[in-house]
């Protein structure tokens, strides 16, 4: 059956469900996205989702107040108990709105459009994450504000491509031999039993799991750095892995045909993986 989802106000099915060709987003890009997880039928760190919602809209010169724009909260509940949503992941789409002429410049008043919809991504079975999974590293030739949640994502698509086109899960970005991040996820490297991750800047997404794996870390004495690593840093890691709300740890063991950990998964990145799935089963 189709799901019902949310459009500018109204519930509709998916099937139904249309937008303007003069829509900022759909001719520019022009707007911003979350995607919040549900787990059994609860919101996941919904005011961390939103927090970052909200600087998102305000960096690109949007209203940044969420309770002018659509009852959030409110609308993934109706959501949940319409489509009986038990595990699925909650997208957040707010375009700029439509104008009625293709320009650059937006007007100072024009009405966001609102999508918000539930869709299904498969998490990876214990015996894939036991195995582990390949990565590349490219160049990050995205622009400088990736920390902007934008649903311009051209770049991180062909990125995520040229990883799948070679049956990779993920392509680690460098900047300046400054590792900035994931494709479509955030990573940690392991040196000597010290987790590291890069600081947040504008050159990458403050990821939720991110920051919820670092705590989850820190209130267990690990000892975790936000630092500078660089592509040696990575690749003579003893352990990597890539963190996303669609799969919340990932382990690497394999970067351009380089083995880490002599290609087997290590103990940190599977004590933050139970650690992560623990945290997500007591919610
Ligand atoms: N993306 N960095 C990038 C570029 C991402 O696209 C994502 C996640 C992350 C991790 O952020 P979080 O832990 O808050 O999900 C980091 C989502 C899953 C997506 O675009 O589908």
């Amino acid at each position: 059956m189709d799901d019902i989802i949310f459009l500018n106000g109204d519930f509709i099915s998916k099937s139904n469900a249309q937008i303007s060709v003069m829509d900022r987003g759909f001719l520019f890009g022009d707007g911003v996205y979350e995607l919040i997880p549900i787990y059994n039928g609860k919101i996941f760190l919904i005011d961390k989702h939103l927090s970052r919602l909200k600087n998102s809209l305000k960096l690109i010169n949007m209203k940044s107040d969420l309770t002018e724009i659509v009852n959030i909260k409110g609308t993934i509940e109706h959501l949940i108990q319409t489509n009986n949503y038990k595990n699925i992941f909650i997208y957040i789409h707010i375009t700029r709105g439509i104008q009625n002429q293709r320009q650059h410049i937006y007007p100072s008043e024009i009405k966001p459009t609102v999508l918000i919809m539930g869709e299904q991504y498969p998490s990876f079975t214990m015996e894939q994450i036991a195995r582990g999974f390949k990565a590349c590293i490219q160049n990050d030739y995205r622009w400088a504000k990736s920390n902007i949640k934008s649903i311009s994502l051209l770049g991180n698509v062909l990125l995520k491509n040229l990883a799948a086109e070679q049956g990779m899960f993920e392509t680690i970005l460098m900047k300046n031999n400054k590792l900035t991040e994931g494709s479509a996820s955030n990573v940690f490297i392991v040196k000597n039993k010290i987790i590291q991750t890069p600081k947040l800047s504008n050159e990458l997404l403050p990821g939720v799991t991110r920051g919820l794996i670092i705590g989850l870390l820190q209130d267990k004495n690990f000892q975790i750095k936000e630092c500078d690593i660089s592509v040696d840093d990575v690749k003579n890691a003893d352990e990597v892995w890539c963190s996303s709300s669609t799969n919340e740890v990932v382990p690497i063991v394999n970067i351009d045909d380089n083995q880490i950990n002599d290609g087997s998964v290590g103990d940190m990145t599977l004590k933050t993986y139970k650690l992560v799935q623990d945290f997500i089963n007591n919610y």
